[in-house]
């Protein structure tokens, strides 16, 4: 995103300082912020994507270089929407970055290099940061320095609660660097179930389920309209858990079952008197993580395939993946992964449809059905490990799921029918509820830091 000059605090008339309360949701895959003015309803920042009007902003980077009349590099940096239009408005690629939330709780991975230069992690969130806060300043013609910002209950790759702190201290660090003052972190699901309990007129025990890009996010507590009023108690909060994995592990699966296998993964070649598989499979490990895939443009690589489509016993499947590579056409892999997905979330069978390659080479043409029963078994582990986390929390609790009144489901991933099933089979159709998918915990957030502040 780019701005007009943000006016300073002072710059800004009597109306637009009044008092507001704002929540952020850093999401993996998507972001949103939300203010709550006394006396108004929450309003969510709008943004704009090919012209459509949207409430969820896409958490990438995309950094291009481009040479100045005089031969020097220069390198531009753009966010969210008009991060992915300058991307697939380019005919040079450069470099897009996404899911940035899920490398926090890593304590080996510290930046990456962009066009020569190293970025810290911290560094790259805060640019995404402060790209929204500022887009949220010139909306909502208010100053935007305090807020109340989401944590999942488990960073992806937290294996303890230390590197859950260290995630969120990292994220604190990012949030001030970027124009902050004051940073209130909030579970997620605690987010989600204040957007749920502002719809509510009288008290529940509610569970919460937030399935997002990446990380899946349980709340069990008391909610509603008394509650707030005469205060929250501790025992409100009856217990959280989490498990650092969602739609991004999704479409892994996808890639590893249905992509790579049309891109040779389970193909052979002859060597000597030998047969082996014809490529290593480091290489379709990066496929799975699409925004590694640029990394894979190396002549190492380029030798590797190239021996391999001359010895592999499916040659067509090797040169595809060749064309994928020198194409850089990771990002439009995973939209038709992404594709196939949500059609899955709709009927028991879709298409996978990739057609696609570099200038000037033959089109890699992939069109492979596909069954909701299949998708089912391949997210298998993931499925069986929101179960278990979800079981924990009640168990940890001691509530039995029939004195749960109710279930609020949210985030994107929350639309896939084999995620439901979980709380159907558990609570029965009649006590789910949904809704606002990429923006209750935005809009719960704020409820929240106007709640905070009395
Ligand atoms: N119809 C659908 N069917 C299946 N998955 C979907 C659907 N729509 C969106 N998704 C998935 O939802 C995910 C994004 O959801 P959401 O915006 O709630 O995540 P996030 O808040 O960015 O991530 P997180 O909460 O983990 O940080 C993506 O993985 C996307 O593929
Ligand atoms: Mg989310």
């Amino acid at each position: 995103m780019q701005f007009r000059p943000i006016r300073n605090n002072t710059e800004m008339g009597a109306d637009e300082q009044r008092q507001a309360f704002f929540g952020i949701d850093f999401g993996t895959t998507n972001s949103a912020v939300a203010m709550l003015r006394p006396g108004e309803e929450v309003r969510l920042a709008r943004f704009s994507f090919r012209g459509e009007d949207i409430s969820a902003c896409r958490s990438v980077l995309y950094f291009e270089q481009w040479k100045t009349a005089s031969g020097q590099r220069r390198v531009h940096g753009y966010s969210g929407p008009e991060g992915i239009e300058r991307y697939l408005d380019a005919d040079e690629k450069g470099r897009l970055i996404q899911s940035l939330k899920s490398h926090l709780s890593s304590r080996t991975l510290t930046g990456t290099e962009v066009f020569g230069r190293r970025h810290r992690l911290e560094e790259l969130v805060t640019r995404m940061v402060s790209d929204l806060r500022k887009h949220a300043e010139e909306q909502f013609m208010q100053p935007v320095r305090r807020a109340t910002v989401g944590r999942p209950v488990r960073f992806v790759g937290a294996e303890s609660e230390e590197e859950d702190d260290f995630a969120v201290s990292r994220l604190r660090e990012a949030f001030l660097a970027a124009g902050f003052d004051q940073v209130d972190f909030e579970l997620e699901p605690v987010g989600a179930a204040s957007a749920y309990e502002a719809t509510l007129d009288r008290e529940e025990l509610i569970l919460i389920g937030d399935f997002g890009g990446g990380t899946s996010d349980f709340s069990l507590l008391r909610v509603g309209p008394e509650v707030r009023r005469r205060g929250r108690r501790p025992e409100d909060m009856l217990g959280n858990s989490g498990v650092g994995l969602a739609g991004d592990a999704f479409d892994a699966r996808i890639v590893r079952k249905l992509v790579s296998p049309a891109l040779g993964s389970e193909s052979e070649a002859r060597s000597l008197n030998k047969i082996l598989p014809a490529v290593p499979a480091w290489i379709y490990a990066h496929l799975e993580r699409w925004h590694y895939l640029s990394f894979l443009r190396t002549n190492n690589v380029r030798e590797i395939l190239k021996s391999a489509r001359i010895r592999a016993l499916e040659p067509e499947k090797i040169e595809a993946l060749i064309a994928v590579i020198e194409g850089d056409l990771g990002y439009q892999l995973h939209q038709a992964v992404q594709k196939v997905k949500f059609e899955l979330s709709q009927s028991e069978r879709a298409e996978f449809v990739f057609r696609d390659g570099p200038p000037g080479a033959a089109m890699v043409d992939l069109r492979i059905p596909v069954t909701r029963v299949q998708f089912e078994s391949w997210i298998g582990e993931d499925l069986a490990a929101i179960e278990h986390s979800v079981d924990a929390l009640l168990k940890g609790a001691g509530v039995e799921p029939q004195k749960v009144d109710r279930v609020f489901l949210t985030g994107g991933s929350s639309f896939v029918p084999a995620v439901r099933r979980i709380f159907t089979s558990r609570f029965g159709q009649e006590r789910i509820r949904g809704g606002n998918e990429f923006t209750s915990v935005a809009q719960g957030l704020a409820l929240r830091a106007a709640e905070n502040c009395g």
